[in-house]
C-alpha cells in the first residue's frame, strides 16, 4: 500500500534541506498524512493509536517516578510513600502510572479482540500479528515486574508465587527461578533486577511497536468488510480523516482514565499492597492484577495429573500455552472469509469466547476450590477449543454470507444511496 516510491517534495526551505539529507519529512508525510486508510474504519480501529498514547504516558510518568524511587528492600516501600506525599505532583504521577498500566491492558485487550473479530491476523498480516503477540508478552512481563517495585505484601507474595511456577519444569526449572530471583527467595537482588528490567522492557516494547507499525504500513489496514482495498474510492487520506477520529477516541479514553486517576485511584489495586512486604506473614488470598486473572484461572484449573505431567506442571503449561496459542492463530483459522461480519457461526463462537475470557477473569479472583474449579475447567476447555478445534473446523464447514465486491460497494449499500461514482466524486477522491 505504501510500498511505492514517494513523490513527496517538502515545500519549505528547511524541509527541503533536511529531506535531501535524511528523508524524515518524507517518511512522516507518507506514513501519517497521505497514507491511504480504508474509508469504512470504525472506532474499534482507533485502539492502536490509543495504545501508542498510553505507551508514551507510561514511559513519561515512569521515568519521573524512577528519579525518586529507591530499589532497595529497606527503602522501596517508604520511597513510594514519599513520592505520594513529598514529591511535587508525585501522587498524580504514581496514580497515572499505576492506573495507566490497567488502561494500557484494557486497550490492548480491545485491540486483540478486534483483531480476532475482523480476522486481522490473516495473510498477509501474519508478521504484524506475531509482533503484536510479542508486544503483549513484553507488556505482561513489564506489568508483573512493576507490581513488585512498591514492595507491598502483594508485590512480595505475587513475585514469590509467579517465580515459583518455573520450578514445575523438571531440571531447568530451579536454575531459571534462581536466575530470576538472584538467590533462593524474593529479596534485594530480585528487587534490583526487576527494577532494571522494568525500566528496560518498555523501550523494547517501543522498538517492537515501530516494527509493528512498519509491517502495518506495508500490508495496509484491514476494515470491517475484510475486503482488501481495490481502488482509490475505497480509501481516504490518513490526515485529516483517521487523525481526527483517533484523536477524538483518545480524548474520550483519556477522560475515563482521568476519572479513575482523580476519583477512584485505588479501585483497580489491592489494599494489601499498602502493607509493607513481610516474608513472615502470608496474605489470606494472593491474587494477581486483574489483567492476569484469566491466565491465573487457567493455571489453577489443572488440578489433576495427566500421565507423567503432574498438576503443577500441567497448570503452568496450560497457562503459557493459552498465550502461546495466539502465535498460531493465522494458521489455525482456515476460513477464506476474513471478517466475522460475514461469518454467522464464527461470530457466535467469537462472542462466546469473549464471555468465556471475562468469566475466566472472574474465576481467577475466586478461591480455587469446589465448583469454581469445575467452572474454570469448563471455561479453560472452551478457551483452547475455540482456537484448536472451532477455528480450524469452522473454516471447512461454515457457509459465509455474501461478501461485498469492494469497500465502496459496502459503504454505499449501508448508506442506501447512490452508486460507486458518488464516492469517486467526493472532494477527497478528486485529483
Ligand atoms: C503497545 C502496544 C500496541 C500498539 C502501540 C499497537 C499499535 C497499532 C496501530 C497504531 C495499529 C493501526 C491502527 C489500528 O488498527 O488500531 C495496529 C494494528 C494492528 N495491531 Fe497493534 N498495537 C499494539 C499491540 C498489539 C497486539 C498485542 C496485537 C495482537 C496480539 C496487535 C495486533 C495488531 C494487528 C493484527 C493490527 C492490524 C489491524 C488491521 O489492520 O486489521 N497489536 N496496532
Amino acid at each position: 500500500m505504501s510500498g511505492g516510491h514517494s513523490t513527496y517534495e517538502p515545500t519549505s526551505g528547511i524541509g527541503k534541506w533536511v529531506d535531501s539529507r535524511l528523508p524524515l519529512p518524507r517518511l512522516v508525510y507518507d506514513s501519517f498524512v497521505a497514507y491511504p486508510v480504508p474509508r469504512n474504519l470504525n472506532y474499534a480501529y482507533t485502539f492502536g493509536a490509543i495504545l501508542a498514547v498510553m505507551l508514551v504516558v507510561q514511559l513519561l510518568t515512569g521515568i519521573v517516578l524512577a528519579m525518586h524511587y529507591v530499589a532497595s528492600t529497606g527503602l522501596a516501600f517508604s520511597s513510594v510513600e514519599s513520592i505520594m506525599r513529598d514529591v511535587n505532583s508525585g501522587m498524580l504521577l504514581r496514580y497515572m502510572h499505576a492506573n495507566g498500566a490497567s488502561f494500557f491492558f484494557i486497550a490492548v485487550y480491545i485491540h486483540i479482540f478486534r483483531g480476532l473479530y475482523y480476522g486481522s491476523y490473516k495473510a498477509p498480516r501474519e508478521i504484524l500479528w506475531i509482533l503484536g503477540v510479542i508486544i503483549y508478552l513484553l507488556m505482561m512481563a513489564t506489568g508483573f515486574m512493576g507490581y513488585v517495585l512498591p514492595w507491598g505484601q502483594m508485590s512480595f507474595w505475587g513475585a514469590t508465587v509467579i517465580t515459583n511456577f518455573f520450578t514445575a519444569f523438571p531440571g531447568i526449572g530451579e536454575p531459571i527461578q534462581q536466575l530470576l530471583l538472584g538467590g533462593f527467595a524474593v529479596d534485594n537482588p530480585t528487587l534490583n533486577r526487576f527494577f532494571s528490567l522494568h525500566y528496560l522492557l518498555p523501550f523494547m516494547i517501543a522498538g517492537v511497536v515501530i516494527l509493528h507499525v512498519w509491517a502495518l504500513h506495508v500490508t495496509g489496514q484491514t476494515n470491517p468488510t475484510g475486503v482488501e482495498v481495490k481502488s482509490k474510492t475505497d480509501t481516504l487520506a490518513f490526515t485529516p480523516y483517521a487523525t481526527i477520529k483517533d484523536a477524538f477516541a483518545t480524548v474520550v479514553f483519556l477522560l475515563v482514565f482521568a476519572y479513575f486517576v482523580f476519583y477512584m485511584p485505588n479501585y483497580l489495586g489491592h489494599p494489601d499492597n499498602y502493607i509493607e512486604a513481610n516474608p513472615l506473614v502470608t496474605p489470606a488470598h494472593i491474587v494477581p492484577e486483574w489483567y492476569y486473572l484469566p491466565f491465573y484461572a487457567i493455571l489453577r484449573a489443572i488440578d489433576f495429573n495427566v500421565w507423567f505431567i503432574d498438576s503443577k506442571l500441567g497448570g503452568v503449561l496450560a497457562m503459557f500455552g493459552s498465550i502461546l496459542v495466539l502465535f498460531f492463530v493465522p494458521w489455525l483459522d482456515t476460513s477464506k472469509v476474513r471478517s466475522a461480519v460475514y461469518r454467522p457461526w464464527y461470530k457466535l463462537f467469537f462472542w462466546l469466547f469473549v464471555i468465556d475470557s471475562i468469566f475466566l477473569g472472574w474465576l481467577g479472583s475466586k478461591p480455587a476450590e469446589g465448583t469454581y474449579t469445575l467452572m474454570a475447567q469448563a471455561a479453560t476447555a472452551y478457551y483452547f477449543g475455540f482456537f484448536i478445534i472451532i477455528m480450524p473446523l469452522l473454516g471447512l464447514f461454515e457457509k459465509p454470507r455474501k461478501v461485498p465486491n469492494s469497500i465502496t460497494e459496502a459503504v454505499l449499500a449501508k448508506q442506501g444511496s447512490g452508486k460507486p461514482e458518488a464516492a469517486a466524486a467526493a472532494p477527497e477522491n478528486r485529483g
